[in-house]
């Protein structure tokens, strides 16, 4: 077996707000393969981009880790026992892709300047050596005319085309990882499907691992290898792709596949899951999905059980053991 790129390991993070602590992530864990791409899915508020901002070392005050740690081919890059030396991997080995290009993109920087500043500083090439490897780049992006638009300004590329510079500049180092935070989320439906069509590819060329955060199931479908389903900042089920779809074990999973068209097979069925997630300021110790679950009771109120199996695991004390060898 592959020994891990990245590990999260039971990562909790805090938000020290004058409500109180938001518990934003509780108990977290993950690993990725070289090569691999992981979809993280859930809805808005469960944790998913505090968790890639975690990896990055991007939380800061009010926010901190309060235990756990995240490594980095065996070395802890983040949390307490973080190795600072392992800090340059940020921006080399592991690069990421926010949602909104426009707000990571400099308005008053060419194009051109903003990808080679990425590889001057990075890789140490020269000015000319790094103006060169930014055309290389937005062609590999799909990007045409690629000596004229080094000389743009991000106002003049459109959503879509802001979004493959993103991508540029995020593997302009060659990193081993790209975390992708909604990278499509502001985008219409065709230049969505061109954008992950394009990961897909650099995926394949560059042996890049991926994670891929969305609220999009069927995104994921397309894409990933491995899917982690979050909820109010813990994960309730990972699985591979294939399994989790066609055999959701959480009941949490199963709502979603239900509420997301094109996945169920009985398009009727398409319901959404009624009710909302658990405030993080005092969020219950048992299963947080309860208050909305079908089949949860009083037991589920104890704290939560965890099953591991061979390629994931599910937190849900209801998940049928018949249920379970199959999916084994
Ligand atoms: N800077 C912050 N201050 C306080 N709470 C925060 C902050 N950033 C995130 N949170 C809280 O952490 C939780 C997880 O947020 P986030 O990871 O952004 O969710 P999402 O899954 O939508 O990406 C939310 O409850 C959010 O309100
Ligand atoms: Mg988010």
């Amino acid at each position: 077996m592959t020994s891990p790129l990245l590990e999260i390991d039971n990562l909790h993070v805090c938000f020290d707000t004058r409500a109180g602590t938001v518990q934003a992530l509780r108990g977290v864990s993950l690993s990725l393969a070289p090569g691999e791409t992981l979809g993280i899915v859930g809805e808005s508020g469960s944790g998913k981009s505090v968790t890639a901002q975690a990896v990055m070392g991007l939380i800061d005050v009010p926010g901190r880790i309060s235990e756990g740690e995240v490594r980095w081919q065996g070395r802890p890059l983040a949390g307490r026992n973080a190795d600072r030396d392992a800090r340059p991997v940020w921006g080399k080995e592991i690069t990421m892709v926010f949602q909104n290009p426009m707000t990571s993109l400099n308005p008053l920087m060419t194009v051109g300047s903003q990808i080679s500043e990425v590889i001057e500083l990075h890789l140490g090439l020269s000015r000319p050596a790094a103006r060169r490897r930014a055309a290389e780049l937005l062609s590999s992006v799909g990007i045409s005319g690629a000596e004229r638009r080094l000389d743009q300004y991000p106002h003049e590329f459109s959503g879509g085309m802001r979004q493959r510079v993103m991508i540029a500049m995020g593997i302009a180092c060659e990193p081993k990882l790209l975390i992708a935070d909604e990278p499509t989320t502001a985008l219409d439906v065709t230049i969505q499907a061109q954008i992950l069509e394009l990961m897909a590819e650099l995926q394949e060329k560059m042996g890049l691992a991926i994670v891929l955060i969305t609220h999009d199931l069927g995104i994921v479908a397309g894409l990933c290898h491995r899917v982690a389903v979050m909820y109010a900042g813990q994960i309730v089920e990972t699985g591979l792709v294939d399994a989790i779809f066609e055999n959701p074990l959480h009941p949490y999973t199963q709502g979603l596949i239900r509420s997301t068209p094109g996945l169920d097979a009985e398009e009727e069925r398409l319901t959404a899951i009624e009710g909302a997630p658990p405030g993080l300021l005092q969020p219950p110790a048992g299963c947080s999905f309860l208050p909305r679950c079908p089949i949860g009771d009083k037991g589920c109120e104890a704290p939560q059980a965890m099953r591991i199996f061979e390629t994931g695991m599910v937190a849900c004390r209801k998940a049928g053991v018949p249920a379970w060898s199959e999916a084994l």
